[in-house]
C-alpha cells in the first residue's frame, strides 16, 4: 500500500475521524479535497462499513489517492473536480451524505513540485500556480501578473497577501512587463526586492505568493460556493469538517458555519422575526481545534490548520 508521508502528512486526523464517526449511519462521506488520501484511509480504517466519495481538482492527487485506497476501492469513488461543483458533478441533488470534509489549500507535493510553481524556493519554477489542470481553463499566476490591470495586481497583493506595499509593487509588476513578460518565481521575488529595497524574509514572500495562489485558484469563492452546497448535500444530523489554512478561508468558514448555528439572523431592528427563525444546524466546535504541539513536532507544516465542524439538524 501507498504511504502518504512524502506525498501530504495528514493534518488533525484523530479529530477528523471522530467528527465523521459520530455521523448517520447511511450516505458516504465526501472528501471533498482527498489529495494523498491520507484522511479518507484513516476513515475507511476506523469507520466501519463507512464509503467514500474522493474529490481532488488535481489528476495527480487523484491518482495519488487511488493507490492509497486501493485496499478499500469496493467502498471509494473517485471525482475529479472543483469541491464546489463535486455534488451535482457526483449525481447527487438532493441529502444524501454522511459527512463531508474540506481540507484546504495545498497538498505537501504540490508545494514542493518546482514544475507546479507554488513556491519560491527555485527562482526557476514556472509561474503556474494551478491545482487543476488545463481542462479547468482558468489563468496561470504568469497570466495574471502579466494581463490584468495594476489596480486589480494591487487589489490581490493587498486583500489575499496583506503586502503593506501593494500598490508599489503592482506599478513595478506593470513596468517590468512592458518590457519582458515575468514567467518565473525569480521575476516576481525581483520586482519584491527592488520594492522593498532591502533582503526579504521567506513569511514576507510567501504571502505574496499565496495571494496569487488564492487569485489563480479562486480559492475563496470556490469556498463560499461550496459550503452551502454542502450543506445542501448532507442528510439530517450530518457532519461537515473544515480545515483552514489561513485567515481569509477561517473568516469565511467561522462566520457561515455560526450563521447556519442561529434560529434567527433578521436584523436586530426588526420587530418580528422573518427569517427561517430555526438553526440549520449547531456547531459542534465551540472554539476552533489547532493541532497539539505533539502533532506539530512530527509535522510541522500543520502550524496554521484551525479545525471547525457542524452538524445538520435532525
Ligand atoms: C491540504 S490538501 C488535502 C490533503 C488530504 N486531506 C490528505 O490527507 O492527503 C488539499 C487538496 O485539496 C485540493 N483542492 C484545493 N482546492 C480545491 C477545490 N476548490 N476543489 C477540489 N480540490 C481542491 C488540492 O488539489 C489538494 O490536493
Amino acid at each position: 500500500m501507498a504511504q502518504d508521508d512524502d506525498f501530504h502528512v495528514p493534518v488533525l486526523v484523530d479529530e477528523v475521524v471522530e467528527f465523521l464517526a459520530d455521523s448517520p449511519g447511511q450516505g458516504e462521506i465526501m472528501d471533498a479535497t482527498v489529495g494523498g488520501g491520507g484522511h479518507a484511509r484513516a476513515i475507511l480504517q476506523r469507520i466501519a462499513g463507512s464509503r467514500i466519495l474522493a474529490v481532488d481538482r488535481d489528476p495527480e492527487a487523484l491518482a495519488r489517492a487511488g493507490k492509497a485506497l486501493e485496499p478499500w476501492s469496493g467502498r471509494v469513488r473517485f471525482l475529479q473536480a472543483r469541491f464546489d461543483e463535486a455534488a451535482r458533478g457526483a449525481g447527487i441533488f438532493g441529502p444524501s451524505l454522511r459527512g463531508a470534509l474540506l481540507d484546504l489549500g495545498v497538498s505537501s507535493r504540490q508545494i514542493d513540485e518546482d514544475r507546479r510553481g507554488f513556491a519560491f524556493r527555485s527562482g526557476e519554477a514556472p509561474l503556474d500556480m494551478r491545482m487543476g489542470d488545463e481542462t479547468e481553463g482558468g489563468p496561470t499566476a504568469a497570466d495574471i501578473l502579466n494581463e490584468w490591470d495594476e489596480e486589480e495586481l494591487a487589489r490581490i497583493f493587498r486583500e489575499y497577501g496583506e503586502e503593506p506595499r501593494a500598490r508599489r509593487l503592482a506599478a513595478e509588476v506593470v513596468k517590468r512587463r512592458a518590457s519582458q513578460r515575468l514567467e518565473k518565481a525569480q521575476d516576481l521575488l525581483d520586482a519584491m526586492s527592488v520594492v522593498h529595497q532591502r533582503p526579504l524574509s521567506a513569511k514576507e514572500k510567501a504571502r505574496v505568493f499565496q495571494a496569487l495562489r488564492i487569485q489563480v485558484n479562486d480559492e475563496l469563492a470556490a469556498l463560499e460556493t461550496a459550503l452551502p452546497r454542502l450543506r445542501k448535500a448532507l442528510l439530517p444530523d450530518g457532519v461537515l469538517v473544515v480545515i483552514a489554512y489561513h485567515s481569509l478561508e477561517d473568516r469565511i468558514v467561522k462566520h457561515t458555519l455560526r450563521e447556519w448555528s442561529q434560529d434567527c439572523v433578521c436584523p436586530p431592528d426588526l420587530p418580528v422575526c422573518a427569517c427561517r427563525g430555526e438553526a440549520l444546524g449547531r456547531l459542534l466546535t465551540r472554539k476552533v481545534i489547532r493541532p497539539t504541539d505533539e502533532e506539530l513536532q512530527r509535522n510541522p507544516r500543520a502550524r496554521s490548520a484551525r479545525l471547525r465542524a457542524w452538524r445538520k439538524a435532525a
